[in-house]
C-alpha cells in the first residue's frame, strides 16, 4: 500500500482518540444566549433551509473533508456522502492527492461515489502544499472526476512540520489561489484550517488578496488537533524527534470561537465581498452550531464527530444528523429566530448573545 493510503488509514484509527482532541482550546462557554421565553411563532415554523449558489439547501451543516479515495475509506465515503444526500448537507471529500499520481482505480473510485449520489453537492480538497506539484492541470482532472460544487484547499503548516514524511512548502500558495478563478470560474474557492483556525491579520490578508473566495472555513482549535494527532504516529514510528515536537505544540491554535470571530471583524466593511464564514473545529452540537452562527458563521461543519457516529452504522449516522438538526432547530425557537440568517444577522444586533 502507498504511503499516503497507509498515513490515511492511521488518521483515521488515531482520531477517533480523545487524547487528540484540544478541548481546552475551545472557548464554547464563553459564549451565551439569553433565552426568549416567548417566541411568538410555532416550532413548526423554524426553518434550517439556505441558500446555496442559487439553490436552496435543507440546512446549514457540511461533514468536513476527512477521507480519501482509497480502498481502506470507500465505505466511510460511501455512508457519509449517502447520509448527507438525504439530508441535504454539503459533503467535503478528504485529500485528494493519492488521484494525482495514483492508480485509474483510485480516480474511478470518486466517478463511482458521484454516481451513488447524483445530487450531492461535494467539496473537493488538496492540501496548498500540494498546489505547486498538482498544477492546473492536476486539479482540472481532480475536478473532472468528482464534479464538485466547490473546492476547498486546506492550510496544515503545523502537521506538515510534524509529520516525518511532511511536505510545509506553502511559498506561492497565494499567487496560485489568486489565479483560481480563472482557471475554475465554476468550481468557487474554500479555504480552509484543519483544526489550528486563523489569525486576525492572516484573514485580513487572505480577504484583501482573494476578493473572489467563496468561503474561509476556520477550522479552529478545540477538536481534532492535527500536531497531535502525528504526534501518536511518530511515536509508533518511534520518531522521538517528531513525538516530542508534537508534545511541544499540543496547545497550538487559534479556537474555532475566536477564528469565527477575527473572519467576521475581517470581512466586515468589505462591501462587494460575499465570502461566507463557516466554523468547524471541535464542533460536536446544534448549540455550538447556533453560537457559531450567531457569531458570523453560515455554516457548520463537523469531522470527528460524524466520524465516530458512522462507527455505529448508517442508522446511527442519520440518527446523530437528525439530532444536530434538532438542537440548532431548538436553540432558534428558544431565541425567537426563524431562520439560520435571522439568527446570524439579528442575535448580535439584538444582544442576544454574549461572549466573555
Ligand atoms: C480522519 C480525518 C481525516 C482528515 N483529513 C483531512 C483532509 O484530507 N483534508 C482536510 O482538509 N482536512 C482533513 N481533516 C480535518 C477536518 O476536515 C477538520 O478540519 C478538523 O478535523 C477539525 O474538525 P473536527 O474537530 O470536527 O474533527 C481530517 C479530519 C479527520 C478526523
Amino acid at each position: 500500500m502507498k504511503t499516503f493510503e497507509n498515513r490515511k488509514l492511521a488518521h483515521l484509527k488515531y482520531s477517533l482518540r480523545e487524547e487528540v482532541q484540544s478541548i481546552e482550546l475551545s472557548e464554547w462557554e464563553s459564549v451565551g444566549f439569553f433565552h426568549n421565553p416567548l417566541p411568538e411563532m410555532n416550532f413548526s415554523e423554524v426553518t434550517l433551509s439556505t441558500s446555496f449558489c442559487g439553490e436552496i439547501l435543507a440546512t446549514p451543516f457540511f461533514v468536513s473533508g476527512m477521507t480519501a479515495g482509497h480502498p481502506g475509506a470507500n465505505s466511510i465515503n460511501l455512508g457519509l456522502a449517502k447520509a448527507c444526500a438525504t439530508r441535504g448537507w454539503l459533503f467535503g471529500v478528504g485529500s485528494q492527492r493519492g488521484e494525482l499520481d495514483g492508480p485509474r482505480a483510485t480516480v474511478d473510485r470518486w466517478a463511482k461515489l458521484r454516481k451513488s449520489a447524483p445530487n450531492l453537492k461535494i467539496i473537493g480538497n488538496l492540501g496548498a502544499s500540494q498546489l505547486a506539484d498538482a498544477g492546473i492541470d492536476g486539479i482540472r482532472r481532480l475536478i473532472e472526476s468528482l464534479q464538485p460544487a466547490l473546492f476547498a484547499i486546506h492550510l496544515n503548516a503545523l502537521q506538515e512540520v510534524i509529520q516525518p514524511e511532511g511536505t510545509p512548502h506553502f511559498r506561492g500558495v497565494f499567487q496560485f489561489l489568486e489565479q483560481w478563478e480563472k482557471h475554475f470560474p465554476k468550481t468557487p474557492l474554500v479555504l480552509k484550517e484543519t483544526g489550528c483556525g486563523f489569525s486576525q491579520k492572516s484573514l485580513e490578508q487572505i480577504v484583501k488578496r482573494l476578493p473572489n473566495l467563496f468561503a474561509i472555513d476556520v477550522s479552529g482549535g478545540g477538536g481534532t488537533h492535527w500536531g497531535r494527532v502525528e504526534g501518536l504516529r511518530a511515536q509508533s514510528q518511534k520518531n522521538r524527534r517528531s513525538a516530542q515536537l508534537a508534545q511541544t505544540f499540543s496547545r497550538w491554535g487559534v479556537s474555532t470561537v475566536r477564528s469565527i470571530q477575527f473572519a467576521d471583524s475581517a470581512l466586515a466593511g468589505l462591501k462587494n465581498q460575499s465570502t461566507e464564514v463557516w466554523a468547524s473545529g471541535g464542533v460536536s452540537d446544534g448549540l455550538q452550531a447556533a453560537k457559531s452562527i450567531a457569531l458570523g458563521a453560515h455554516r457548520v461543519g463537523f469531522a470527528k464527530s460524524a466520524l465516530a457516529a458512522l462507527k455505529s452504522g448508517p442508522k446511527a449516522l442519520d440518527e446523530w444528523m437528525e439530532l444536530k438538526e434538532l438542537e440548532l432547530k431548538t436553540a432558534l425557537f428558544c431565541l425567537g429566530y426563524k431562520n439560520v440568517a435571522d439568527l446570524r444577522v439579528m442575535a448580535r444586533k439584538n444582544q442576544d448573545v454574549t461572549y466573555d
